[in-house]
Protein backbone atom coordinates (compact mmCIF):
# COMPACT_ATOMS: atom_id res chain seq x y z
CA UNK A 1 0.00 0.00 0.00
CA UNK A 2 2.80 2.35 1.30
CA UNK A 3 4.70 1.27 -2.00
CA UNK A 4 1.93 2.12 -4.44
CA UNK A 5 1.47 5.54 -3.04
CA UNK A 6 5.04 6.35 -2.80
CA UNK A 7 5.08 5.60 -6.77
CA UNK A 8 2.11 7.54 -7.78
CA UNK A 9 4.51 10.45 -5.68
CA UNK A 10 6.91 10.00 -7.77
CA UNK A 11 5.14 9.81 -11.07
CA UNK A 12 3.38 13.24 -9.70
CA UNK A 13 6.72 15.00 -9.44
CA UNK A 14 8.08 13.22 -12.64
CA UNK A 15 5.10 14.89 -14.57
CA UNK A 16 4.87 18.29 -13.12
CA UNK A 17 9.11 18.35 -14.12
CA UNK A 18 10.06 20.56 -16.84
CA UNK A 19 12.76 19.72 -19.00
CA UNK A 20 14.22 23.40 -18.28
CA UNK A 21 15.45 21.86 -14.90
CA UNK A 22 12.26 23.07 -12.23
CA UNK A 23 9.10 21.77 -11.00
CA UNK A 24 5.40 23.53 -11.37
CA UNK A 25 3.46 23.06 -8.29
CA UNK A 26 0.48 21.78 -10.60
CA UNK A 27 -0.75 22.16 -13.81
CA UNK A 28 -2.72 25.06 -15.02
CA UNK A 29 -3.30 26.54 -11.72
CA UNK A 30 0.15 27.30 -11.01
CA UNK A 31 2.24 26.95 -14.17
CA UNK A 32 5.59 28.33 -13.02
CA UNK A 33 8.68 27.76 -10.76
CA UNK A 34 8.19 29.09 -7.25
CA UNK A 35 10.42 29.61 -4.59
CA UNK A 36 9.29 27.18 -1.26
CA UNK A 37 7.43 24.94 -3.44
CA UNK A 38 11.34 24.27 -5.04
CA UNK A 39 13.05 23.98 -1.80
CA UNK A 40 10.23 21.05 -0.60
CA UNK A 41 10.03 19.56 -3.84
CA UNK A 42 13.94 19.32 -4.08
CA UNK A 43 13.55 17.69 -0.64
CA UNK A 44 11.32 14.37 -2.71
CA UNK A 45 13.44 14.24 -5.29
CA UNK A 46 16.63 13.97 -3.20
CA UNK A 47 14.94 10.28 -2.06
CA UNK A 48 14.87 9.13 -5.81
CA UNK A 49 16.53 11.24 -8.57
CA UNK A 50 19.55 13.63 -6.81
CA UNK A 51 19.83 14.99 -10.22
CA UNK A 52 16.54 16.78 -10.57
CA UNK A 53 16.72 17.93 -6.40
CA UNK A 54 20.13 19.30 -7.19
CA UNK A 55 18.60 21.01 -10.70
CA UNK A 56 15.69 22.76 -8.73
CA UNK A 57 18.02 24.68 -6.38
CA UNK A 58 20.10 26.07 -9.16
CA UNK A 59 18.06 26.92 -11.40
CA UNK A 60 15.92 29.00 -8.79
CA UNK A 61 19.31 30.11 -7.44
CA UNK A 62 20.13 31.24 -10.91
CA UNK A 63 17.45 33.30 -10.96
CA UNK A 64 18.61 35.32 -7.47
CA UNK A 65 19.14 39.02 -8.10
CA UNK A 66 21.93 40.87 -7.66
CA UNK A 67 21.18 42.20 -4.05
CA UNK A 68 21.26 38.52 -3.11
CA UNK A 69 17.30 38.79 -2.95
CA UNK A 70 15.67 35.47 -4.01
CA UNK A 71 12.09 35.90 -6.02
CA UNK A 72 8.83 34.38 -5.17
CA UNK A 73 8.15 33.34 -8.73
CA UNK A 74 10.25 32.83 -11.78
CA UNK A 75 8.56 33.21 -15.23
CA UNK A 76 10.78 30.60 -17.37
CA UNK A 77 7.86 30.27 -19.33
CA UNK A 78 4.63 31.86 -21.27
CA UNK A 79 1.13 30.74 -19.72
CA UNK A 80 -1.67 32.33 -19.65
CA UNK A 81 -3.25 30.21 -17.02
CA UNK A 82 -2.05 32.46 -14.34
CA UNK A 83 -2.75 35.85 -13.34
CA UNK A 84 -0.44 38.22 -12.11
CA UNK A 85 1.91 37.33 -14.13
CA UNK A 86 5.43 39.00 -15.08
CA UNK A 87 3.54 42.04 -17.04
CA UNK A 88 2.10 42.87 -13.56
CA UNK A 89 4.74 42.49 -11.86
CA UNK A 90 7.86 44.02 -14.03
CA UNK A 91 11.07 43.03 -11.95
CA UNK A 92 13.03 44.73 -14.04
CA UNK A 93 11.80 48.06 -12.09
CA UNK A 94 14.53 47.04 -9.65
CA UNK A 95 17.81 48.08 -10.97
CA UNK A 96 19.70 44.83 -9.54
CA UNK A 97 16.99 42.29 -10.39
CA UNK A 98 17.77 39.10 -12.45
CA UNK A 99 18.84 40.11 -16.19
CA UNK A 100 18.09 36.58 -17.16
CA UNK A 101 14.79 35.67 -16.08
CA UNK A 102 11.38 37.90 -15.23
CA UNK A 103 10.02 37.36 -12.13
CA UNK A 104 8.40 39.05 -9.01
CA UNK A 105 9.48 41.54 -6.88
CA UNK A 106 8.64 39.45 -3.48
CA UNK A 107 9.91 36.70 -1.98
CA UNK A 108 8.89 33.70 -0.31
CA UNK A 109 10.19 31.78 3.45
CA UNK A 110 13.62 31.28 3.01
CA UNK A 111 14.14 27.36 3.25
CA UNK A 112 17.25 27.11 0.91
CA UNK A 113 19.11 26.73 3.98
CA UNK A 114 17.33 23.52 5.47
CA UNK A 115 16.68 22.29 1.86
CA UNK A 116 20.42 22.34 1.08
CA UNK A 117 21.12 20.60 4.68
CA UNK A 118 18.03 17.90 3.86
CA UNK A 119 20.26 17.06 0.33
CA UNK A 120 22.92 15.98 2.12
CA UNK A 121 21.11 14.18 5.12
CA UNK A 122 19.54 12.05 2.30
CA UNK A 123 22.16 11.82 -0.11
CA UNK A 124 23.51 8.25 -0.60
CA UNK A 125 26.65 9.88 -2.40
CA UNK A 126 27.62 12.44 -0.02
CA UNK A 127 30.41 13.34 -1.45
CA UNK A 128 28.55 14.10 -4.66
CA UNK A 129 26.11 16.22 -2.87
CA UNK A 130 28.86 17.98 -0.32
CA UNK A 131 30.36 19.16 -3.68
CA UNK A 132 27.32 20.38 -4.91
CA UNK A 133 26.63 22.21 -1.80
CA UNK A 134 29.63 24.06 -1.97
CA UNK A 135 29.14 26.20 -5.20
CA UNK A 136 25.47 27.01 -3.99
CA UNK A 137 26.03 27.64 -0.21
CA UNK A 138 26.95 31.15 -0.73
CA UNK A 139 24.12 32.04 -2.99
CA UNK A 140 21.84 31.30 -0.25
CA UNK A 141 24.07 32.65 2.32
CA UNK A 142 23.75 36.01 0.62
CA UNK A 143 20.26 36.14 0.18
CA UNK A 144 20.08 35.25 4.38
CA UNK A 145 22.54 38.98 4.65
CA UNK A 146 19.82 40.67 2.04
CA UNK A 147 17.27 39.84 4.57
CA UNK A 148 18.92 41.17 7.56
CA UNK A 149 20.67 44.32 5.98
CA UNK A 150 17.45 44.78 3.89
CA UNK A 151 14.35 43.75 5.83
CA UNK A 152 15.24 45.07 9.74
CA UNK A 153 14.90 48.55 9.76
CA UNK A 154 14.54 48.83 13.34
CA UNK A 155 17.62 46.45 13.51
CA UNK A 156 16.06 43.83 16.03
CA UNK A 157 17.21 40.67 14.17
CA UNK A 158 13.78 39.94 12.99
CA UNK A 159 12.67 40.58 9.28
CA UNK A 160 9.60 41.48 7.72
CA UNK A 161 7.14 40.99 5.03
CA UNK A 162 5.69 43.53 2.62
CA UNK A 163 3.34 41.60 1.16
CA UNK A 164 0.76 38.14 2.03
CA UNK A 165 2.12 36.32 -0.72
CA UNK A 166 5.57 36.54 1.01
CA UNK A 167 4.28 34.67 4.09
CA UNK A 168 3.28 31.39 1.95
CA UNK A 169 -0.06 31.63 3.68
CA UNK A 170 -1.68 33.66 1.43
CA UNK A 171 -5.48 34.56 2.55
CA UNK A 172 -4.96 33.58 6.28
CA UNK A 173 -7.65 35.46 8.44
CA UNK A 174 -4.78 37.20 10.28
CA UNK A 175 -4.52 39.68 6.90
CA UNK A 176 -7.94 40.59 7.63
CA UNK A 177 -6.48 43.48 9.82
CA UNK A 178 -4.41 44.78 7.74
CA UNK A 179 -6.99 44.62 4.78
CA UNK A 180 -9.47 46.72 7.13
CA UNK A 181 -6.20 49.03 7.60
CA UNK A 182 -5.92 49.21 3.40
CA UNK A 183 -10.03 49.31 2.53
CA UNK A 184 -10.54 52.96 1.79
CA UNK A 185 -6.97 53.68 -0.60
CA UNK A 186 -7.54 50.51 -2.13
CA UNK A 187 -9.33 50.69 -5.77
CA UNK A 188 -11.43 48.30 -7.03
CA UNK A 189 -9.21 46.73 -9.89
CA UNK A 190 -10.08 45.66 -13.39
CA UNK A 191 -8.32 42.51 -13.50
CA UNK A 192 -9.25 38.62 -15.00
CA UNK A 193 -8.60 35.76 -12.28
CA UNK A 194 -7.22 32.85 -13.94
CA UNK A 195 -6.76 31.04 -10.52
CA UNK A 196 -11.10 29.87 -9.97
CA UNK A 197 -11.06 28.52 -13.52
CA UNK A 198 -9.05 26.08 -12.37
CA UNK A 199 -10.18 25.94 -8.77
CA UNK A 200 -13.95 26.03 -7.06
CA UNK A 201 -13.92 30.05 -5.93
CA UNK A 202 -15.21 28.81 -2.88
CA UNK A 203 -11.71 27.63 -1.96
CA UNK A 204 -9.79 30.63 -3.33
CA UNK A 205 -9.35 34.30 -2.00
CA UNK A 206 -12.14 36.75 -3.13
CA UNK A 207 -11.56 39.67 -5.46
CA UNK A 208 -11.81 41.91 -3.04
CA UNK A 209 -8.52 40.41 -1.47
CA UNK A 210 -6.68 40.35 -4.87
CA UNK A 211 -7.49 44.28 -5.06
CA UNK A 212 -5.00 43.90 -1.73
CA UNK A 213 -2.45 42.25 -3.07
CA UNK A 214 -2.44 44.06 -6.20
CA UNK A 215 -2.32 47.43 -4.43
CA UNK A 216 0.49 46.38 -2.13
CA UNK A 217 2.29 46.01 -5.35
CA UNK A 218 1.87 48.61 -7.28
CA UNK A 219 2.98 50.79 -4.13
CA UNK A 220 6.28 48.79 -4.58
CA UNK A 221 6.43 48.97 -8.30
CA UNK A 222 5.93 53.01 -8.09
CA UNK A 223 9.07 53.09 -6.13
CA UNK A 224 11.14 50.39 -8.22
CA UNK A 225 10.77 47.69 -5.39
CA UNK A 226 13.20 49.73 -3.45
CA UNK A 227 13.50 48.32 0.28
CA UNK A 228 13.92 51.36 2.01
CA UNK A 229 10.53 52.98 0.26
CA UNK A 230 9.06 49.84 1.22
CA UNK A 231 9.77 49.93 4.70
CA UNK A 232 8.24 53.25 4.91
CA UNK A 233 5.31 52.81 2.55
CA UNK A 234 3.91 49.58 2.69
CA UNK A 235 0.97 49.27 4.25
CA UNK A 236 1.35 45.71 5.01
CA UNK A 237 5.36 45.09 6.72
CA UNK A 238 4.71 42.30 8.97
CA UNK A 239 7.20 40.33 11.41
CA UNK A 240 5.76 36.19 10.54
CA UNK A 241 6.65 33.74 13.12
CA UNK A 242 6.79 31.08 9.90
CA UNK A 243 9.08 33.35 7.85
CA UNK A 244 11.38 34.35 10.68
CA UNK A 245 11.66 30.56 12.00
CA UNK A 246 12.52 29.35 8.34
CA UNK A 247 15.26 31.82 8.38
CA UNK A 248 16.32 30.90 11.80
CA UNK A 249 16.71 27.11 10.78
CA UNK A 250 18.62 27.80 7.84
CA UNK A 251 20.87 29.95 9.30
CA UNK A 252 21.93 27.20 11.33
CA UNK A 253 21.52 24.77 8.59
CA UNK A 254 24.25 26.92 6.80
CA UNK A 255 26.51 26.97 10.18
CA UNK A 256 26.32 23.00 10.22
CA UNK A 257 26.84 23.07 6.52
CA UNK A 258 29.80 25.47 6.35
CA UNK A 259 31.45 23.71 9.11
CA UNK A 260 31.81 20.50 7.39
CA UNK A 261 32.73 22.53 4.24
CA UNK A 262 35.17 23.91 6.33
CA UNK A 263 37.45 27.30 5.69
CA UNK A 264 34.58 29.40 6.35
CA UNK A 265 35.03 31.05 9.44
CA UNK A 266 33.56 34.56 8.97
CA UNK A 267 30.51 33.05 7.62
CA UNK A 268 29.83 30.75 10.76
CA UNK A 269 30.54 34.11 13.02
CA UNK A 270 28.20 36.05 11.21
CA UNK A 271 25.31 33.53 11.19
CA UNK A 272 25.95 32.85 14.64
CA UNK A 273 25.65 36.73 15.17
CA UNK A 274 22.57 36.68 13.53
CA UNK A 275 21.14 33.33 15.63
CA UNK A 276 21.75 35.02 19.24
CA UNK A 277 20.29 37.99 17.99
CA UNK A 278 17.35 36.66 16.25
CA UNK A 279 16.18 33.74 18.70
CA UNK A 280 16.00 35.64 21.93
CA UNK A 281 14.04 38.71 19.83
CA UNK A 282 11.82 36.02 17.78
CA UNK A 283 10.81 34.58 21.63
CA UNK A 284 10.58 38.14 23.48
CA UNK A 285 8.32 39.36 20.97
CA UNK A 286 6.19 37.20 18.99
CA UNK A 287 5.26 35.15 21.91
CA UNK A 288 1.70 35.58 23.10
CA UNK A 289 2.02 34.14 27.11
CA UNK A 290 -1.72 34.46 27.32
CA UNK A 291 -2.41 32.51 24.14
CA UNK A 292 0.19 30.09 24.58
CA UNK A 293 1.55 30.66 20.97
CA UNK A 294 3.22 32.49 18.77
CA UNK A 295 2.02 35.22 16.85
CA UNK A 296 2.09 37.71 13.65
CA UNK A 297 3.99 41.20 14.23
CA UNK A 298 2.01 44.28 12.66
CA UNK A 299 4.62 46.48 12.04
CA UNK A 300 2.97 49.28 10.47
CA UNK A 301 0.67 49.29 13.00
CA UNK A 302 2.32 48.44 15.67
CA UNK A 303 0.74 45.82 16.97
CA UNK A 304 0.44 42.07 17.61
CA UNK A 305 -2.28 40.55 15.60
CA UNK A 306 -3.23 37.89 18.42
CA UNK A 307 -4.25 34.73 16.34
CA UNK A 308 -3.36 31.11 16.26
CA UNK A 309 -2.23 29.45 12.69
CA UNK A 310 -0.30 26.87 11.72
CA UNK A 311 2.39 29.05 11.40
CA UNK A 312 2.43 29.61 15.63
CA UNK A 313 3.83 26.07 15.75
CA UNK A 314 6.48 27.01 13.39
CA UNK A 315 9.43 27.36 16.01
CA UNK A 316 9.61 24.37 16.69
CA UNK A 317 10.85 23.29 13.46
CA UNK A 318 13.29 26.08 14.06
CA UNK A 319 14.63 24.63 17.50
CA UNK A 320 13.41 28.37 19.07
CA UNK A 321 11.16 27.66 21.85
CA UNK A 322 12.84 26.14 25.18
CA UNK A 323 11.93 22.71 26.31
CA UNK A 324 9.48 24.33 28.95
CA UNK A 325 7.66 26.91 26.45
CA UNK A 326 7.49 24.19 23.78
CA UNK A 327 4.72 22.42 25.97
CA UNK A 328 3.03 25.35 26.37
CA UNK A 329 2.71 25.40 22.54
CA UNK A 330 1.86 21.52 22.43
CA UNK A 331 -0.82 22.04 24.97
CA UNK A 332 -1.84 24.66 22.86
CA UNK A 333 -2.07 22.83 19.70
CA UNK A 334 -3.81 19.51 21.61
CA UNK A 335 -6.22 21.52 22.75
CA UNK A 336 -6.99 23.81 19.72
CA UNK A 337 -6.02 21.80 16.86
CA UNK A 338 -5.85 18.31 18.17
CA UNK A 339 -9.49 16.84 19.22
CA UNK A 340 -10.63 13.29 17.72
CA UNK A 341 -12.86 14.78 15.21
CA UNK A 342 -9.89 16.32 13.26
CA UNK A 343 -6.83 15.70 11.36
CA UNK A 344 -3.96 17.48 12.53
CA UNK A 345 -2.90 19.93 11.63
CA UNK A 346 -5.73 22.91 10.65
CA UNK A 347 -3.68 26.13 8.94
CA UNK A 348 -6.51 28.52 11.36
CA UNK A 349 -7.39 28.28 14.40
CA UNK A 350 -10.87 26.15 14.47
CA UNK A 351 -12.54 28.06 17.50
CA UNK A 352 -11.86 31.37 16.06
CA UNK A 353 -15.31 32.30 14.17
CA UNK A 354 -12.99 32.98 11.15
CA UNK A 355 -12.25 29.26 10.57
CA UNK A 356 -13.38 28.22 7.16
CA UNK A 357 -12.20 24.35 6.68
CA UNK A 358 -12.44 24.69 2.46
CA UNK A 359 -10.92 28.06 1.92
CA UNK A 360 -6.92 27.76 1.05
CA UNK A 361 -5.14 28.90 3.96
CA UNK A 362 -8.63 30.06 6.48
CA UNK A 363 -8.59 26.52 7.76
CA UNK A 364 -7.64 23.67 5.62
CA UNK A 365 -4.81 21.09 6.56
CA UNK A 366 -1.74 21.80 4.13
CA UNK A 367 1.22 19.03 3.75
CA UNK A 368 4.31 21.26 3.95
CA UNK A 369 3.31 22.61 7.49
CA UNK A 370 2.33 19.24 8.43
CA UNK A 371 5.68 18.13 7.63
CA UNK A 372 7.59 21.48 9.52
CA UNK A 373 5.12 20.43 12.34
CA UNK A 374 6.04 16.67 12.48
CA UNK A 375 10.14 17.29 12.45
CA UNK A 376 9.45 20.14 15.20
CA UNK A 377 7.63 17.65 17.23
CA UNK A 378 10.48 14.95 16.89
CA UNK A 379 12.83 17.82 17.97
CA UNK A 380 11.57 18.47 20.86
CA UNK A 381 10.92 14.65 22.10
CA UNK A 382 7.00 14.61 21.35
CA UNK A 383 7.44 11.58 18.99
CA UNK A 384 4.15 9.94 19.27
CA UNK A 385 1.72 13.50 18.57
CA UNK A 386 4.28 14.02 15.85
CA UNK A 387 3.56 10.42 14.48
CA UNK A 388 0.03 11.35 14.48
CA UNK A 389 1.14 14.17 12.38
CA UNK A 390 2.35 12.10 10.16
CA UNK A 391 -0.36 9.12 9.74
CA UNK A 392 -2.83 11.88 9.53
CA UNK A 393 -1.26 13.32 6.52
CA UNK A 394 -0.67 9.70 5.04
CA UNK A 395 -4.51 9.16 5.64
CA UNK A 396 -5.35 12.24 3.64
CA UNK A 397 -3.76 11.93 0.81
CA UNK A 398 -4.64 7.79 0.45
CA UNK A 399 -8.38 8.83 0.91
CA UNK A 400 -8.29 12.02 -1.36
CA UNK A 401 -4.65 11.84 -3.55
CA UNK A 402 -2.04 14.44 -4.22
CA UNK A 403 -4.12 17.56 -3.02
CA UNK A 404 -3.01 21.19 -2.45
CA UNK A 405 -4.57 21.33 1.17
CA UNK A 406 -7.68 19.11 2.77
CA UNK A 407 -10.43 19.59 5.14
CA UNK A 408 -9.26 18.93 8.76
CA UNK A 409 -12.95 17.79 9.78
CA UNK A 410 -13.38 14.38 9.72
CA UNK A 411 -16.74 13.47 9.79
CA UNK A 412 -16.93 14.89 6.28
CA UNK A 413 -14.76 11.84 4.73
CA UNK A 414 -17.50 9.62 5.36
CA UNK A 415 -19.49 11.52 2.67
CA UNK A 416 -16.52 12.30 -0.06
CA UNK A 417 -12.93 13.24 -0.13
CA UNK A 418 -12.23 16.55 0.48
CA UNK A 419 -9.21 17.21 -0.99
CA UNK A 420 -9.27 21.27 -2.15
CA UNK A 421 -7.38 23.53 -4.41
CA UNK A 422 -4.86 22.12 -7.21
CA UNK A 423 -4.55 18.45 -7.64
CA UNK A 424 -1.34 16.42 -8.38
CA UNK A 425 0.57 19.18 -6.13
CA UNK A 426 4.17 18.76 -6.11
CA UNK A 427 5.31 19.71 -2.38
CA UNK A 428 1.96 16.85 -1.77
CA UNK A 429 3.94 14.26 -3.31
CA UNK A 430 7.53 15.06 -2.48
CA UNK A 431 6.62 15.51 1.47
CA UNK A 432 5.01 12.51 1.58
CA UNK A 433 8.09 10.37 -0.06
CA UNK A 434 10.33 12.28 2.78
CA UNK A 435 7.64 11.07 5.52
CA UNK A 436 7.44 7.22 3.95
CA UNK A 437 10.85 7.33 3.53
CA UNK A 438 12.12 8.57 7.47
C1 LIG B 1 -1.24 32.28 -5.82
O1 LIG B 1 -1.30 32.81 -6.92
O2 LIG B 1 -2.22 31.94 -5.15
C2 LIG B 1 0.09 32.01 -5.27
O3 LIG B 1 0.06 31.29 -4.12
C3 LIG B 1 0.85 33.27 -5.06
O4 LIG B 1 2.14 32.91 -4.75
Amino acid sequence: MERKLREKAKKVLNANYNEEGFTIPCEGLYPFQWKWDSGFIAIGFAHFDMFKAKKEVTTLLDAQWENGFIPHIVFHNESDSYFPGPDFHKSELHPLASKKYKTTGITQPPVLGFVLQELYRIANDKIDVLNFIKTEIDKVYNNHKYFYENRDPNNEGLVYIYHNWESGTDNSPIWDSVWETMEKDTPHYKFERRDTTHVDASQRPSSREYDYYLHIIEIAKANNYDDVKIAELSPFLIQDPLFNAMLIKSNQALIDLYKIIGNNDDKIKTLKDWQSKSKPAFNDKLFDKELGAYVHYDLRNERPIRMITSSSFSPLFGGIPSQERAGVLVNTLKAKFGGDDKYLCASFDPENENFNPKKYWRGPVWVNLNWLLYYGLMNYGYDDLALRVKNDTIELITKCGFYEYFDPRKEIYKKECSGYGGNNFSWTAALLIDLLDN
